[in-house]
């Protein structure tokens, strides 16, 4: 096997895999070392080393995709239940944030909601609780959903980011690239009758474009088949009351979907 072998990140695939619940038999290589097997099972490899056989010459894996830095391995993910997909979030190491985080932000509701509302990114009493939208803006999405008549135990509440950015700056492109791929999931799973962005952020990167949020906030959207509208952030609303307004007329939207939807 040539060079460009993902040694950093082999670990984190088996890791994905295994989360799957996917039987691995695996070859790795090593530009010093004769190549190596890797054959475990769900439950398996806590750590680098343990799982790791040399297997014998008759049981290597001969055939199989090269893991290359231009060919990166599948992550498993779109395979995964929701505690498998908790557990790699938790594990996940795929941009510098998980350096900087306390704890990860998985989302947080009814798995089976039929409203799923899409923040940003945890902020700092996201991160310390490892639960979305428990600070200010917390609050008032609280409120918001209680004036449509839910609590948090109805709908899900989730993030474009599972972990906090420092100083709560905006999402940076890795990042979200990074971390997409679990959100998608998450969505997936839940397949709610409409999502709700929460600000420019959320709405640009699930919609995939960079239009304003007065544009985005004009009507319905489509995220993989699951209706979408964009608000304003409950950040925003803090900021300026005048948003409430336009943000209650969004809401009663977003209810009025729910309703129409509940029976598809
Ligand atoms: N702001 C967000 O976008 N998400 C949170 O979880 C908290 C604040």
């Amino acid at each position: 096997m040539s060079g460009g072998v993902l040694h950093g990140d082999i670990k984190k695939y088996f890791r994905d895999r295994l989360s799957a619940g996917n039987m691995v038999v695996y070859r790795l290589a090593s530009p010093v070392e004769d190549e190596i097997a890797l054959k475990t099972s769900p439950g398996q490899m806590p750590d680098d080393r343990e799982g790791m056989v040399r297997l014998p010459d008759s049981e290597k894996v001969v055939s199989g995709p090269e893991v290359t830095t231009e060919n990166p391995p599948a992550s498993g993910i779109s395979s995964m239940d929701m505690a498998g997909l908790r557990t790699a979030v938790a594990g996940c190491e795929r941009c510098s944030l998980s350096s900087t985080r306390t704890n990860t932000v998985f989302g947080d509701g009814n798995p089976r909601a039929r409203i799923v509302f899409v923040g940003e990114a945890p902020g700092r009493d996201e991160d310390l609780q490892g639960v979305p939208f428990v600070g200010r803006s917390g609050k008032l999405l609280d409120k918001i959903l209680a004036a449509i008549g839910f609590t948090r135990e109805d709908v899900f509440i989730a993030n474009i980011l599972k972990c906090r950015p420092p100083n709560n700056r905006d999402p940076q492109d890795v990042e979200v690239v990074a971390c997409e791929e679990y959100l998608a999931r998450q969505l997936q799973l839940i397949d709610p009758v409409v999502i709700c962005a929460l600000g420019r952020v959320a709405g640009q990167t699930l919609l995939k474009t960079k239009e304003s949020l007065r544009v985005l906030r004009e009507g319905i959207h489509h995220y993989n088949g699951i209706r979408l509208i964009v608000t304003y952030h409950p950040a925003a609303l803090l900021r300026n009351p005048n948003f409430k307004r336009p943000t209650w007329e969004d809401m009663k939207l977003l209810k009025k979907i729910c309703d129409e939807g509940a029976g598809d």
